[in-house]
């Protein structure tokens, strides 16, 4: 069986986690291949919630290999962490495997994010994320396979301390500690550190089924996002290839996740924010507030010109509109066609952060309807406004809308027919 990738189509949490734990019942193996503890995909089901930044989700079910390509942004501490909150939750130990060659996110990482003016302005999670990617393109980053002698990567971290100020380093990390806590880490996971390239690889070709699982969104994409309002990693499609190491000819399906409207965190241009008491409203009902940082999100209404070049980048096979009953209750529901920009109405995605800031939405308004989705289970069940919304979306950008959210819980999941 080839493989699926889900992809963030908007600026991140677009309801990823819910969607890939939803797949990855019929999965052998799940990679996660980009970012790194900024990501926070949220799974409700039998056992609560889960949080997750670095345990891959599909790894919540038992039978399904959770990887860490190398790609992603390793924070050993995090997913201790997190593995000890899955353990409180009474969940079945996921199985993990680590790439030897994923770059280790380490405490100055964060220290330097905490000073960098760059990072306050971007409004980025804090994690040390940039910092990290810095390191692994400029050479100078320590890989998970790389940890063995203690006095050695104590030497490393030192030098890396040393090029902060005093005052920021200044008895806040002791090298020798966090060198020790890195080389226990790689023994307690032995071999599950590995060639992660060499076992997606081989479970692709027994014709089993493995799942990426994208981190952030399109739009946040290093290159592709709005820069430099973006996160430091590849998040589209093509990320699969970039921090996976497999060919992107594996990939059968790739299932962009979108929300029925917009969010975004942190800063940097969103045309369709909407700050009167609709965009309040979305907010609340739709409770979005950070799964990472617990900032509030900004929200505003769904923005096919950025849906319609997520899918020119990414190829969708198919679209997860999520967070459907959101909009339940709302009068009308407003969608953006198309951005005025100096007086022309045009549907290209603008390529520099100028071109977006003279962009204005231009907006169609569709019926709203009242009943609550969040007893649907079936496509019949919806109410035929909210259908017509659905429909309205996959004829505009022309991918057919194969599951709808109706709700946080896994089961609030509408997969339609054919
Ligand atoms: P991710 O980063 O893309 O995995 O998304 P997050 O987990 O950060 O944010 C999505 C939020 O929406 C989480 O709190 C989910 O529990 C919640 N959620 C997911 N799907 C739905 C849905 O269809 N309806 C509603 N109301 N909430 C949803
Ligand atoms: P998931 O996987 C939403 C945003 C931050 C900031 C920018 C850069 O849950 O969808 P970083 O810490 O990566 O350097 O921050 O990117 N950001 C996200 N926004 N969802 C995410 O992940 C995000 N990961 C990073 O808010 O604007
Ligand atoms: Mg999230």
């Amino acid at each position: 069986m080839p493989a699926t990738a889900v992809i963030g189509a908007q600026w991140g949490d677009e309801a990823k986690g819910k969607i890939t734990h939803f797949l990855a019942r019929q999965a052998t193996m799940t990679v996660r291949f980009n970012g790194g503890p900024n990501a926070g995909h949220t799974v409700q089901d039998a056992h609560g919630t889960a949080r997750l930044h670095q345990v891959p989700v599909g790894a919540l079910h038992p039978g399904c290999v959770g990887v860490l390509a190398h790609g992603v942004a390793l924070d050993i501490w995090e997913l201790r962490n997190e593995l000890l909150a899955l353990r409180e939750q009474g969940r079945p130990e996921p199985v993990l495997l680590l790439s030897d060659r994923a770059h280790l996110v380490l405490p100055h990482h964060r220290l330097r994010e905490e000073h960098e003016g760059s990072a306050a302005r971007i409004g980025t999670t804090q994690r040390g994320i940039g910092p990290c990617y810095a390191d692994r393109a400029a050479r100078s980053g320590i890989r998970l396979g790389d940890l063995g002698d203690v006095q050695q990567i104590a030497a490393h971290l030192g030098g890396a301390l040393a090029q902060l100020t005093p005052h920021d380093a200044a008895g806040r990390i002791d090298p020798e500690v966090v060198a020790t806590e890195l080389v226990d880490f790689r023994r307690a996971f032995g071999t599950h550190i590995a060639d992660t390239r060499a076992a997606i690889q081989s479970t692709l070709d027994k014709g089993l089924h493995v799942l990426f699982e994208g981190a952030q969104g399109t739009l946040l994409d290093v290159d592709l996002g709005t820069y430099p309002f973006v996160t430091s990693s590849t998040t589209t499609v093509h990320g699969v290839g970039w921090g996976s190491g497999i060919s992107a000819g594996h990939i059968e399906r790739v299932i962009g996740v979108a929300k029925a409207y917009t969010t975004r965190v942190g800063e940097g241009p969103m045309p369709t924010e909407d700050s009167s008491p609709q965009g309040e409203h979305l907010r609340s009902v739709g409770a979005e507030y950070g799964a990472t940082t617990g900032r509030p999100r900004r929200c505003g209404w769904l923005d096919l010109v950025a849906l319609r070049y997520a899918h020119d980048i990414n190829a969708f096979t198919e679209l997860a509109l999520t967070k459907l009953d959101v909009l339940a209750g709302l009068p009308e529901i407003r969608v953006c066609t198309g951005y005025r920009v100096h007086g022309t109405v045009c549907e290209r995605w603008p390529s520099t952060l100028d071109e977006l800031a003279a962009a204005t939405p231009v907006y169609v308004s569709l019926p709203g309807w009242r009943d609550p989705l969040s007893d649907a289970r079936t496509w019949e069940e919806l109410p035929r406004a909210a259908q017509d919304y659905v429909r309205f979306v996959e004829h505009a950008l022309s991918v057919p809308v194969r599951m709808v959210g109706v709700g946080p819980e896994a089961e609030a999941t509408i997969v339609r027919p054919d």
